[in-house]
């Protein structure tokens, strides 16, 4: 097992008969899905709710049980990856694209468990750019204004075209460097017309598990 698949196997074990989970998106969100696809075929009900059209797809796949966030009244746990998290638990996320609905699913949720390698672990936010959901209409003066908070900024593409967004919109990735007051900046980028939400998640963890090489895990909470 290597430190995603450790992470993400020891996040399952919270998983309970009956209860609502948020699924995450990303290659270590992945891995609590096959593991939870193996608890569902050995007989535990759950129903779920997906981060992004991909997890939705992936766990349709694997026969798990997915329904929209309007038909539950709230999620019991959710599991989901980080790009960073900082010794507060605080993280950034959006490396998949997927920010908006991650947040939404995580601020639905009675717990949220965050699952990661422990490369994942920093002293500071911001080393890896802070993705930025937009609008797209004048997503360029939209882009200045984030600049203009001590960035500069890359419109993210795939495949040589502008990445689109489940929802819609653009992401612009926001190369801070390093991100001294996270909760700070997460209101101020929000404050910006145009600007959907970012992927700064500012105490929203409650757990976050971090697997190793060989296969251990630590558990924050
Ligand atoms: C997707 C995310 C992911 O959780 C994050 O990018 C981590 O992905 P991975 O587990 O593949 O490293 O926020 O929008």
């Amino acid at each position: 097992m290597n430190a995603k698949q450790a992470a993400a196997f020891k996040a399952v074990e919270y998983i309970k008969k009956g209860m609502v989970i948020g699924l995450g998106t990303g290659s270590t969100a992945y891995w609590a899905i096959q593991y939870q696809a193996e608890r569902v075929k050995q007989g535990l009900q759950v129903t779920t709710v997906a981060t992004s059209a991909e997890t939705e797809k992936i766990a349709l796949q694997c026969n798990i049980p997915v329904v929209s966030l309007d038909s539950v009244e709230y999620i019991d746990i959710d599991i989901d990856g980080a790009d960073e998290i900082d010794a507060d638990m605080n993280l950034v996320k959006g490396g998949g694209g997927a920010l908006l609905r991650e947040k939404i699913v995580a601020s639905a949720s009675r717990a949220f468990i965050v699952i990661a390698g422990d490369s994942k672990r920093v002293e500071v936010l911001g080393k890896f750019p802070l993705p930025v959901e937009i609008i797209p209409f004048g997503w360029q003066h939209t882009a200045r204004q984030l600049a203009a908070l001590g960035c500069s900024t890359s419109l993210r593409e795939k495949d040589a075209k502008i990445f689109i967004t489940d929802n819609g919109n653009y992401i612009i990735d926001c190369h801070f460097g390093a991100i001294a007051e996270p909760a700070v900046l997460e209101q101020q980028i929000n404050n910006i017309p145009g600007v959907v939400d970012n992927g700064l998640f500012v105490k929203m963890a409650t757990r976050v598990i971090l697997g190793c090489d060989d296969g251990t895990v630590k558990v924050f909470s």
